[in-house]
């Protein structure tokens, strides 16, 4: 079946929703299609916890420290164009989906409550407790509502982007696959929107939902897209040790700034040996220190203390990290919390300019699925969700700057339903899921050697023959995305000649952040 819309937006996170509201505003009489692949709400978004970086009140100091402290996470290999250019406009944009519903904790003087998280020199993260991204995720999904001009698709897998057949540097839509079917549609769009959020899905441990297979990146490789920085993989160093629970429960880094440290299994504070921030450096050194601190005790986790917060206040503040403990019996003033790092942030992506154009016409990629120039070797936290923010609106002034005057398409009605049964192939499909889970664990963990790297890639290889033999499904591309990614993240990798922010190879000599023993 072949559909026509003015825009396709390819996911229904903070960057798709935003994108789509702000397109739907200015020009109600354009057709504006979201698909996604889950139902609307799952999606990195809604699991976030911290909150979201910013500078309220414009001063030029405040500008200043936000600016350098993304550029030290970053490890001085960002666009310093692009750090300015999110940092001022982060109040804009807060205040848009303020004005849209959504709503930040303040404190007992009207004031938003700002927190401190790992790698921030000053409390700027604004929150919702410590369910900051279900809070977003409501509020737009509770916005679009009032656009008659948007249709949600859900269950939904876009599998290949669709290319001009004369202009192949020319984006015209998309092919997508009914899950619950297996039917095939083809959307045109003049303008096609990637947001399809991260990677997670590709390492055994991650804190990303199901949906983070990176198919996103996947597609635009395949379309001849440029790539760039996917040896940047953040891992959080504080998610559950919970064997076997997928995904991986997060402990927001928010209860590090709380006060909580990070302790052996002897309950002896170790970060200072590692940096002088202690457990709130930023998340590369304190994630390698973890590593580091498990080899050393040969150990399958370290732990939280959280005993110096008092009860009332953790509640308080993080009910969602407070419930989830006490339902596996740990009581947070009482007991430890054991925790791991765990894959949880790709840094790089699909290349886009400041617009989240891309390399090919016509074809832009906001949020977690893109490479922007931010987050540089490793990001800063709460800096994803106003990244997302501020390259919606990017790429919504400038998709929109150069529409064409062709009539407004009018959108079928089309029926999503939910996916009932797994097939064989499905059961097939995972198995290999796990083998790549496996492989890229072991060799593109946060500490790689370029032997391991090389015997990855070529474990790959035999792993992507017997992709091939699986039954045609939306779940075979699924995996071929997996095995893509982990192929960028690989190859990228050996690329990589320096370490560098997350980046870290035993074999490349002066180390910046050299663990000590
Ligand atoms: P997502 O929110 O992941 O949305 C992706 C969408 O694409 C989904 O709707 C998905 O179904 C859809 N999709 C994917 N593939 C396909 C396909 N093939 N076809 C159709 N649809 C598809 N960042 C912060 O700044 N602050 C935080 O406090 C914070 N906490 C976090 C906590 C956790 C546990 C996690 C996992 C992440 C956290 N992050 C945080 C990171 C942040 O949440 C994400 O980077 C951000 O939400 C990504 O938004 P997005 O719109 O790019 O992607
Ligand atoms: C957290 O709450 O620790 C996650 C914040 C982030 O990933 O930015």
């Amino acid at each position: 079946m072949k559909i026509r819309t003015d825009f396709l937006i390819i996911g229904s996170g903070i960057a798709g929703l935003t994108y789509a509201i702000k397109v739907a505003t200015d020009f109600p009489d354009k057709s504006i299609l979201v698909v996604t692949k889950s139902n609307e709400l799952e999606s990195n978004t809604r699991y976030a916890q911290g909150g979201i970086a910013a500078v309220l009140i414009p001063s030029e100091s405040d500008y200043q420290s936000h600016y350098q402290d993304t550029l030290i996470a970053g490890d001085f290999l960002n666009s310093s164009s692009i750090v300015d250019l999110t940092v001022k406009s982060a109040s804009a944009r807060i205040g848009e989906i303020i004005s849209w519903g959504a709503s930040f904790d303040k404190n007992g003087h009207s004031l938003y409550d700002l927190c401190l998280e790992g790698g921030h020199s000053q409390k700027r993260i604004l929150h919702h407790k410590d369910i900051t991204g279900l809070e977003i995720q409501r509020t737009l999904l509770n916005k679009i509502k009032e656009f008659p001009s948007i249709k949600i698709l859900t269950h939904f897998f876009a599998n290949d982007l669709i290319l001009h057949p004369r202009h192949s540097d020319t984006c015209i839509g998309a092919q997508f696959i009914n899950i619950a079917t297996e039917k095939e549609y083809k959307v045109f769009s003049e303008k096609t929107i990637v947001c399809t959020g991260g990677i997670g899905q590709v390492y055994k441990n991650t804190t990303n939902p199901l949906i983070a297979t990176g198919d996103g990146i996947a597609m635009a490789a395949r379309a001849g897209a440029a790539i760039e920085s996917m040896e940047f993989v953040q891992f959080h160093p504080t998610a559950l040790f919970s064997k076997g629970e997928n995904p991986s429960f997060l402990i927001s880094e928010a209860v590090r700034g709380a006060g909580a440290i990070l302790v052996n299994h002897k309950g002896n504070p170790f970060m200072n040996n590692y940096s002088g921030l202690g457990s709130l450096a930023p998340r590369d050194i304190v994630a390698r220190a973890i590593e580091h601190e498990m080899k050393k005790e040969q150990a399958e986790h370290v732990y939280l203390d959280c005993t110096n917060i008092p009860i009332a206040s953790f509640r308080n503040d993080f009910p969602n990290i407070y419930y989830k403990c006490r339902s596996i019996n740990i009581e947070p003033d009482r007991d430890l919390i054991p925790v791991v790092p765990a894959a949880h942030y790709l840094c790089g992506g699909i290349k886009t300019d400041q617009w989240g154009q891309c390399t090919i016409k016509n074809l832009y990629a906001i949020g977690e699925c893109a490479s922007t120039g931010l987050h540089g070797a490793n990001r800063l936290a709460s800096n994803s969700l106003l990244e997302a923010l501020v390259f919606a609106h990017q790429a919504y002034v400038h998709s929109t700057a150069s529409l064409s005057k062709a009539s407004p398409s009018t959108l079928p009605e089309i029926h999503s339903e939910k996916p009932e049964k797994l097939t064989t192939a499905d059961i097939e499909a995972d198995r290999i899921k796990s083998s790549i889970n496996s492989l890229m664990t072991d060799h593109a963990g946060i500490v790689r050697n370029t032997g391991s790297i090389l015997s990855g890639i070529k474990e790959l290889d035999t792993i992507s023959e017997e992709i091939s033999l699986l039954k045609s499904s939306y779940k075979k591309t699924e995996i071929l995305n997996l095995a893509g990614i982990a192929g960028l993240i690989l190859r990228a990798s050996l690329q990589r000649k320096e370490n560098k922010g997350l980046y870290y190879n035993t074999d490349l000599i002066q180390p910046k952040h050299k663990i000590r023993a």
